[in-house]
């Protein structure tokens, strides 16, 4: 009897076929590609894109933006990992058009300007990477982990960096230097190879 009361109840608050129509109407794009604009480091890029293409492919194919890498593109390894809106996201699960109006973080704002950031060499100093084909994923989990948590200890380093893999089992190293970061940053000190971002 519950099962035929929740039935009963959904039917209630399905939408009409207008309403669908009116809805899918107003929001639909493509299937041709659409101009949009993307906030990548800070800086406005226009750029033609087919509504299901991903964040990570624009960038990558279309906008020279390479760090990041495609490696399982279903959301499970944490390879494609950028920061949007200051939040740590897998960029193969986010749609380009998705994207508009919202702060692109990449891995190649880690050495702009002149710039580095010292996560950077903290994964030299570290042997955080073998392949290296997590690595850019794991740098840009690691800033915003950091961004976050300025003072973290090992297991918290441990937990923040679980959505991201490495095949070639680089995580202690990659601990490691996450800590080594996080106390540059707090001192101000430089981390050897790091420029102060
Ligand atoms: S490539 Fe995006 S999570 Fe694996
Ligand atoms: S360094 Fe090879 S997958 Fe991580």
């Amino acid at each position: 009897m519950q099962g035929v009361g929740a039935g009963a109840g959904a039917v209630g608050i399905l939408a009409t076929p207008d309403e669908v129509q009116a809805q899918t109407s107003v929001n639909a794009m493509g299937p041709a590609p659409v101009s949009i604009t993307l906030n990548v480091n800070g800086k406005p890029m226009k750029v033609n894109v087919e509504p299901r293409e991903t964040l990570l492919d624009t960038l990558r194919n279309k906008l020279d933006h390479t760090g990041a890498k495609r490696v399982c593109d279903r959301g499970n390894c944490g390879a494609c990992t950028m920061i949007v809106d200051n939040k740590v996201q897998y960029s193969c699960t986010i749609l380009a058009i998705d994207a508009q109006g919202r702060q692109i973080q990449t891995i190649e704002s880690l050495t702009a300007n002149g710039k580095t950031h010292p996560i950077v060499p903290s994964f030299v100093n570290n042997d955080a990477q073998q392949c290296g084909y997590c690595t850019p994923g794991f740098v840009m989990a690691a800033k915003g982990f950091l961004d976050k948590n300025p003072n973290p200890t090992y297991e918290q380093v441990k937990d923040g960096l679980g959505g991201n893999l490495c095949r070639c089992g680089t995580y202690v190293g990659v601990r490691k230097a996450v800590l080594e970061a996080a106390k540059a940053l707090r001192s101000g000190a430089s981390v050897k190879g790091a420029t102060n971002a």
